[in-house]
């Protein structure tokens, strides 16, 4: 049989129960990751009691309660609040979404449970690590390549070759998708992910853009693109109901059109 060593530290723990407010009459329970690196300690899952009479609809109202009124330790990321920053991605409820446009209704159950995206390291609690990711953004080269000499004024671009930037220009690069991808979970330090390939594709696309030849030479790999196994879990994840995998696609028929 195959014997697996985990990881030091692998171990999720149960945590601390942290006292009710005092008066409060609707309660919604929270059990979120903590995990801190200067402790030593494994990472545990601390329960929390929010005020739903006090706190905003969503869930990063109630982490922002939380850390607020409860737990000023409580360590995540947020910047815009509106879906927007993409800062505030988090799996809730079992699946990768940005904590400030999720309704904390829409999670079914009693209990609230929150971890940081998964299969990447962790910096504290829910923030996770996306050194890498970023580095991968940078190497697809993501700004207009032009070899034509400047207009004077500006590129122009006709209303049809706008629109095919629709759908990818809204990705607000919150590694959702990315981080819900299991070929990325397992090759994520060769295969450059959904998140990235559909950033690719917007610039492969980009009718004022004149390096495709050069952007498809740097994904010709068998990992960077082909890894994609069109396993869709990119696409359901998306919070900006964008279609990464459909991008994907686009990019391997691009590949074996300039074949032929
Ligand atoms: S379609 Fe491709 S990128 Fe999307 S989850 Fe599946 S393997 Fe990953
Ligand atoms: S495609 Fe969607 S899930 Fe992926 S990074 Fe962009 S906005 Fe986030
Ligand atoms: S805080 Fe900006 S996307 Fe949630």
């Amino acid at each position: 049989m195959v014997q697996l060593t985990l990881p030091r530290n692998s171990q999720v723990t149960e945590g601390k129960v942290w006292e009710k407010p005092a008066g409060a009459t609707n309660l919604r329970e929270y059990r979120i990751y903590r995990w801190n690196p200067d402790d030593g300690r494994n990472p545990r899952v601390d329960t929390y009691f929010v005020d739903m009479d006090d706190c905003g609809p969503m869930v990063l109202d109630g982490l922002i309660y939380i850390k607020n009124k409860i737990d000023p330790t409580l360590t995540f990321r947020r910047s815009c609040r509106e879906g927007i920053c993409g800062s505030c991605a988090m799996n809730i409820d079992g699946t990768n979404t940005l904590a400030c446009t999720k309704g904390a209704e829409e999670v079914a159950g009693d209990v609230v449970k929150i971890y940081p995206l998964p299969h990447m390291p962790v910096v504290k609690d829910l923030v996770p690590d996306l050194t890498r990711f970023y580095a991968q953004h940078r190497s697809i080269e993501p700004w207009l390549k032009t070899v034509s000499p400047a207009p004077e004024k500006e590129w122009r671009q006709s209303h049809e070759d706008r629109a095919k930037l629709d759908g990818l220009y809204e990705c607000i690069l919150c590694a959702c998708c990315s981080t819900s991808c299991p070929s990325y979970w397992w090759n994520g330090d060769r295969y450059l992910g959904p998140a990235i390939l559909l950033q690719a594709y917007r610039w492969l696309i980009d009718s004022r853009d004149e390096a495709t030849g050069e952007r498809l030479d740097n994904l010709e790999d068998p990992f960077r693109l082909y890894r994609c196994h069109t396993i869709m879990n990119c696409s359901q994840a998306c919070p900006k109901g964008l279609n990464p995998a459909k991008a994907i696609a686009e990019i391997k028929k691009m590949m074996v059109e300039r074949r032929v």
